[in-house]
């Protein structure tokens, strides 16, 4: 599939998004009012207290998910309504996930966990798919154990492997969901270090932490509390052009 990619839009643009759960009869209103766009190069970390719906919304923006209500733009591309087919393979091209459990599958070898993503894509042949999976582990490291199995590597090092299978297809954005949260401080900071210098590189990233200290790695921070985004800096920023344009208007009037 070709999606339009006119660069001067943002990557991610989510219009009044709501989410409500429905199960035995109560409605869980997860998300409201979901106002949120991310441009290309950013490194967003979206914080808030347990349950306010921080993985919803990351279920939506990666696609695993579809909103109540509301609109997902995705590279130009409207996603929210599309059929499971056309979803599928958006999925598979612009969105990288990482979860906080890796998700890594036990009885394939670390170089086949990296390069699954790539057999769902059509014209990549075996030898490719493998060239394209050892180049990603080789950017993290841990090439030297491309034979191993997951459980033979540390909790740390299965996360940076989840991060060299959620980048193998060349996403247009990595979603990382808490992706320190079963890491004892030392792997999570390398983790951290990996999302850092994937930032650097160019790459879009979204990130949900509740840790200070990671949340200070992103370019953007924005705040979620009962299932609306309470402080986004770059909502502030809009409203103040937004208010320096109209006393500007209203000085030349
Ligand atoms: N599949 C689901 N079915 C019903 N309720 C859900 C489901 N997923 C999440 N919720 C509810 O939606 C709210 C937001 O959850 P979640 O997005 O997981 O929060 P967070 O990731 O910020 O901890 C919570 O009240 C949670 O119980
Ligand atoms: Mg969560």
């Amino acid at each position: 599939m070709n999606s339009v990619s006119p660069q001067h839009s943002p990557l991610i643009r989510l219009r009044d998004i709501g989410k409500i759960f429905l199960t035995d009869e109560i409605e869980t209103h997860a998300l409201a009012d979901i106002n949120l766009e991310i441009q290309r190069g950013e490194f967003v970390c979206i914080s808030g207290p347990s349950g306010c719906g921080k993985s919803t919304l990351m279920s939506i923006l990666g696609m695993l998910d579809t909103a109540s209500s509301g609109q997902y733009e995705l590279n130009g591309l409207e996603v929210g309504h599309m059929g499971e087919r056309d979803r599928a393979d958006v999925r598979n091209t612009e969105i990288g996930f990482v979860f906080q459990s890796f998700n890594l599958i036990g009885d394939m070898t670390i170089l086949e966990n990296v390069a699954l993503p790539l057999t769902f894509r059509e014209n990549i042949n075996k030898a490719e798919r493998r060239e394209r999976a050892m180049d990603a582990l080789t950017s993290i490291g841990i090439a030297h154990r491309s034979k191993h199995y997951p459980a033979q590597l540390s909790g740390g090092q299965q996360q940076r492997v989840a991060v060299a299978r959620a980048l193998v297809g060349k996403p247009s954005i990595l979603l990382a969901d808490e992706p320190t949260g079963n890491l004892d401080s030392k792997s999570g900071e390398a983790v951290m270090q990996l999302l850092d210098g994937l930032h650097r590189a160019g790459s879009t990233l979204c990130l949900v932490t509740h840790d200070p200290r990671y949340a200070d790695f992103a370019s953007r921070k924005v705040y979620m509390f009962d299932g609306r985004i309470v402080d986004d800096p770059g909502l502030q920023e809009v409203a103040r052009i937004r208010e320096r344009a109209s006393s500007f208007k209203s000085a030349i009037s």
